[in-house]
């Protein structure tokens, strides 16, 4: 099976690459990264070599591009993406070029293809909107906070109109807050760990009872794969790792896994429109196809703080003092 995954030099992407490889021997994957911000080539410096692989520099608003490669391959799944949601709060335009034309432009690759290529598109719980009670299911309505949110949704609704109107093999997921190792340390769980290390005060939006379902990043990839070979065509399948955590919370246990003082703390002025919870109801996954997180949180979190601290090689070029802002959504980027 011939692969392509856009946006595979970013966390999530490069984790489920390797993810891929490890498990299948009888796959090629072709991955497509515009190399923007976020990305890393160096997340994926242990496969470079592996003959399965093949990187293209690109992105997917490239309709030339992706009309080519989409051609050669019998499955895609889109993690490409402007993913951070103050970036979106400074400047939303980016966001809607590569998370929804760039998502149109795939789509029509695969029309053009005549293929019956399956599609699987990453989306997010940010599409719902926050809950305070209650979890929500797929057929929830969308009701996104940020430019960000409001740009995956877009993506989703594309998605769905083009199984409708057209046929088109997709599948959707909405996945919860992902953590692992090469999480690009603008992100809560990174940036929380860099700045303690360093001994600088550690950022916590507003009150920091703000409340993010957890997930370990090859959780979800696991759940990426089996929707990708046993999904129902049309569908959107919630995953969620089931740790529902207030920031301040999460923060905490941080501090106290690398004997950091909770003085550290410092709550600065909150995100505009900033959700208060995030939650999602995952037994469709579980019913459907079988899939259950496997990994524990504590014991999670204290393998990605490890990999932190063992790694400064790879987060250091990165952490300069805009990424690790304080409150970032304030910067002109
Ligand atoms: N991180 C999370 O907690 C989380 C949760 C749910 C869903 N998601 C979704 O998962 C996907 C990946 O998220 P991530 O955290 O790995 O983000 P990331 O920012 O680390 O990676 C995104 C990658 O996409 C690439 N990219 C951006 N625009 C592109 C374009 N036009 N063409 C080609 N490549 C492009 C970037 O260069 C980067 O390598 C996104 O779609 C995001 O919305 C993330």
């Amino acid at each position: 099976m011939h692969i392509l995954v856009t946006g595979g030099c970013g966390f999530i992407g490069s984790n489920f690459i390797k993810y891929m490889l490890k498990k299948y021997d009888d796959i090629r994957i072709i991955n497509v990264d515009n190399l923007s911000y976020g990305s890393n080539i160096n997340n994926l410096r242990e496969i470079e070599d592996d003959r399965r692989y093949r990187f293209v520099k690109g992105s997917i608003t490239d309709t030339r591009l992706m009309n080519n490669i989409v051609r050669e391959v019998d499955a895609i799944v889109n993690f490409a993406a402007e993913s951070h949601v103050d970036r979106s709060i400074v400047d939303p335009q980016p966001f809607f070029k590569s998370n929804v034309e760039g998502v149109l432009v795939i789509l029509e690759a695969i029309r053009n293809s005549g293929k019956n290529i399956r599609f699987h598109h990453i989306s997010t719980d940010e599409v719902y909107g926050d809950v305070l009670d209650g979890s929500f299911i797929e057929d929830d309505r969308l009701k996104p906070s940020s430019p960000y949110a409001a740009s995956k949704a877009c993506a989703d609704l594309l998605c769905l109109a083009y199984y409708r109107t057209y046929g088109i093999n997709v599948t959707i997921s909405r996945c919860t807050n992902n953590f692992g190792p090469y999480q690009f340390p603008e992100k809560l769980i990174p940036k929380t760990v860099i700045r303690a290390m360093l001994n600088l005060k550690v950022p916590v939006y507003g009150t920091g009872k703000n409340v993010r379902d957890w997930i370990y990043v090859l959780d979800h990839c696991e759940a990426v794969d089996r929707i990708l070979f046993n999904g129902r065509a049309g569908e959107v399948y919630n995953v969620s790792g089931g740790n529902e955590l207030a920031n301040i919370n999460v923060v905490e246990k941080i501090l106290d896994l690398l004997n950091k003082p909770r003085n550290l703390i410092e709550f600065v002025e909150d995100r505009p429109g900033h959700d208060i919870r995030y939650s999602l109801n995952s037994n469709k996954i579980f019913r459907e196809l079988g899939w259950k997180p496997k990994h524990r949180f504590e014991d999670a979190l204290k393998g990605t703080i490890e990999w932190y601290v063992e790694n400064e090689w790879w987060w250091k070029p990165l952490a300069d003092e805009r990424i690790l802002h304080p409150t970032p959504w304030k910067l002109k980027w």
